[in-house]
């Protein structure tokens, strides 16, 4: 009898749960279809467009062409048509077992007015794009998403992600998905042009890009860094995996750290983010970003503790410098911590975001652990497709939102104040740069 009445209640229990779900307003999706793109045009023609920071008041433009033969050239004016500057840059070209890739052209152009649009083509071809660059002074707004892929749900991120008034993308890695299959990160970057050629695209690279195979084709990332030259000469860096830069005249800086280079102690990578980090003057750079792609902190199931000895030879000298917050990808779900240091809330700690939802083939990270060490620092979780947006307003303040991608809309699901630990006197910031300072000189 009592099994019986056991076996009821444990009915109506799974019963109750089930309506529950059901009255749920919103559904996990499952993952989108890859959607690929041709290219129609003469192969002399430029495509996969796309633009970068380069400099305080540069940018570079990057575009692929059929033709080795096509000039590495960029004319760019104020007014469509009118172009009344050029620069030249390099054109290369990369093999992958039997795939020869186009001619990969960068070309750095400027000065460049702040806040502007710049109409320009490329290589002589009459295709006209623009651009607007970022502006001199705060307010600025960066879109922020990773994982990004060439799905349904992306297009669907990135039409989100347009419709907004940002000015910059940054993406903390897995950009194409293409997995070894080159076409697919030609594919990548004809999905992408529409946006990464109107505002400057800021990427790090994720385990994707990594594409070695043991013996066969040891040299990882050939592909992408030919195809997505970020400005680490500028930011005194010896590798396109690892570098900075700072946007809003200098008000923010933002550290791209490559999880899959070296990063131990005696790495160029931490040497090069020590001295980095000791060249900001919080006085007058209130705001400090890092973006690497394997999470420090990350209750879900997925990928748990992979990013777990960056963070132990890294964290410190993120605390040192008062970084404001982190951002990274490689988990498919959204995730925002507290303000940590060494897995205990601290004040003076950055705030920590996961945001790898950008709508990728292999769809949601579904399962996160409740009893894991860090749940009571984790201040909301979903595996839902969506995108970040950060409007730094000022000095002191800056609005952090998470954009769900529910069916058409893009709803707030997530939205929090940061208060810049630059500008606030109480975690001794000037105290901590001079520290970080002493320490860098130690280390070089
Ligand atoms: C750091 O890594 C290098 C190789 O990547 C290794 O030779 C060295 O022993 C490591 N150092 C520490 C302190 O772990
Ligand atoms: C900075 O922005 C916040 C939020 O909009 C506002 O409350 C605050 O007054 C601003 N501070 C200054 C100095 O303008
Ligand atoms: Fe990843």
């Amino acid at each position: 009898m009592m099994e019986r009445s056991r076996q009821a209640q444990g009915l109506l229990l799974i019963c109750l749960l089930i309506c529950l779900r059901l009255v749920s307003a919103f559904h996990r999706p499952p993952p989108g279809r890859v959607i690929q793109t041709a290219f129609e045009k003469p192969r002399s023609h430029p495509q996969q467009v796309h633009v970068s920071v380069a400099g305080r008041d540069r940018m570079r433009v990057s575009w692929i062409t059929g033709s080795l033969h096509a000039l590495s050239l960029v004319e760019y004016g104020k007014a469509p048509g009118q172009y009344e500057a050029s620069a030249t840059g390099e054109g290369t070209s990369y093999l992958y077992f039997f795939y020869r890739s186009g001619k990969v052209h960068h070309v750095k152009i400027g000065p460049l007015e702040p806040g502007t649009v710049y109409y320009y083509r490329c290589g002589g071809i009459d295709d006209e794009f623009s651009f607007k660059t970022p502006p001199a002074t705060l307010p600025v707004e960066l879109a922020i998403v990773g994982d990004l892929g060439q799905t349904e749900w992306t297009a669907s991120t990135l039409a989100h992600i347009g419709k907004s008034s940002y000015d910059m993308l940054l993406l903390p890695g897995d950009l194409s998905y293409a997995d070894s299959q080159q076409p697919l990160w030609d594919s990548f970057g004809r999905f992408v042009q529409p946006y990464a050629s109107r505002r400057p695209w800021m990427v790090t690279a994720g385990n994707h890009e990594i594409e070695a195979i043991p013996i066969l084709y040891p040299d990882p990332f050939v592909s992408y860094n030919s195809r997505w030259r970020m400005p680490y000469e500028e930011s005194g860096s010896t590798s396109n995996l690892y570098y900075s830069f700072d946007t809003a005249g200098g008000a923010v800086h933002v550290v791209m750290l490559g999880s899959y280079a070296d990063f131990n102690s005696s790495s160029p990578q931490y040497e090069w983010l020590a001295a980095d980090l000791a060249k900001v003057d919080r006085r007058v750079t209130p705001w400090l970003f890092v973006l690497l792609h394997a999470p420090w902190y990350n209750t879900n199931a997925a990928h748990q503790g992979e990013g777990e000895s960056m963070r132990r030879a890294m964290e410190s000298l993120l605390y040192g410098a008062r970084v404001d917050a982190v951002f990274a990808g490689h988990v498919h779900a959204y995730e925002r911590f507290t303000r940590i240091y060494d897995n205990k809330a601290d004040p003076c700690g950055p705030a920590y975001v996961t945001i790898g939802d950008g709508g990728n083939r292999e769809g949601l990270a579904l399962e996160f652990d409740q009893n894991h060490r860090s749940a009571s620092l984790s201040l909301l979780r979903e595996a839902s497709f969506g995108h970040g947006e950060l409007r730094v307003a000022n000095a002191t303040h800056a609005r952090w939102t998470w954009h769900r991608n529910d069916d058409a809309y893009a709803t707030v699901r997530d939205e929090v104040w940061l208060t810049s630990l630059g500008a606030s006197g109480g975690c001794g910031v000037g105290r901590a740069a001079r520290i970080a300072r002493a320490s860098a000189k130690l280390e070089l």
